[in-house]
């Protein structure tokens, strides 16, 4: 299959550069593997993956039940320590890196989106967001602002200070989304982001995380089951039994950055 270049009328005009094929790098995963238990229960659930994530794209995994996603997205958002492999992370590698030294590339790195939005509930959206920046060690000086601005990026100004309970789902997923941005992590990862949603928030969720990884120095990363989703994608990966078995460039249409459903 071959690859297409984004053009810059689909993906709004920004630069790329760095690497062969025109865009940047931020994450790789070589021969990751997972093997869960020991002995008789011994189960390998990832058998040497290896992938990247570029920056400016929006990735879409895609794979039956049981086949590691999950597992997969927790070792790229160093969440879980693989088995054997190695990752990188912005030049960052994993390797030899105990749990404080993953947890400190999490925070610095990576911005997760869960399916069932993880938000706490008695605190507002700007709260929410703002704890995510605590927890990266951003300094509080500015985290109302930042955390402000993140909600506007997502269409949320004028439920700043909302509680979850008063926001549909589709609007908790877009706190959770500026929760993930707050601290401008590289990486953005999501697993399901649109399972709980009906299927205007699904798309809607979806379009903006598209809009997200436009920024070249941000790669973002979903699973999803939903194949109405998919064309948002500009890459795609299959995982079957816990290898990647496809991974695909989809051919955008340039006219206005609406994409097409064409997968080549
Ligand atoms: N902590 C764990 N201990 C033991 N087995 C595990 C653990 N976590 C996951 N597994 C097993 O690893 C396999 C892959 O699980 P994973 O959650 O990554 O799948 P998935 O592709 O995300 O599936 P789904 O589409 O249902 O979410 C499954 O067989 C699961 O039971
Ligand atoms: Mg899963």
């Amino acid at each position: 299959m071959s690859e297409h270049a984004k053009t810059p009328a689909a993906k709004g005009g920004g630069a790329k550069a760095s690497k062969p094929g025109g865009q940047k790098g931020i994450l790789e995963a070589k021969g990751i593997t997972k093997v869960f238990g020991s002995g008789e229960i011994e189960i390998k659930v990832l058998k040497g993956v290896n992938m990247h994530l570029n920056g400016g794209e929006l990735t879409l995994m895609m794979g039956p039940s049981g086949s590691g996603k999950t597992t997969l997205l927790s070792i790229l958002g160093c969440i879980l320590s693989p088995t054997g492999g190695e990752l990188l992370i912005n030049g960052s590698s994993t390797k030899g890196l105990g749990a404080e030294g993953l947890a400190d590339l999490r925070r610095k790195q990576v911005g997760f989106v869960f399916q069932s939005y993880h938000l706490f509930p008695t605190l507002t959206a700007v709260e929410n967001v703002m704890l995510a920046l605590d927890v990266r060690g951003s300094g509080v000086d500015n985290a109302v602002a930042e955390a402000e601005n993140a909600l506007k990026s997502v269409g949320l100004a004028h439920r700043i200070n909302a509680y979850p309970k008063k926001l549909s789902g589709g609007e908790k997923q877009r706190v959770a989304i500026a929760r993930a941005l707050a601290g401008s992590p590289s990486v953005i990862l999501a697993d399901e982001p649109t399972a709980a949603l009906d299927s205007e928030n699904g798309s809607a969720v979806m379009a903006l995380l598209s809009e997200v990884a436009k920024d070249p120095r941000r790669a973002v990363l979903a699973v999803t089951h939903d194949h109405r989703t998919l064309s948002y994608a500009d890459r795609i990966i299959h995982i079957e039994d816990g290898r990647i078995v496809d991974s695909h460039k989809t051919e955008h249409s340039a006219t206005e950055g609406r994409k097409s459903h064409a997968v080549i």
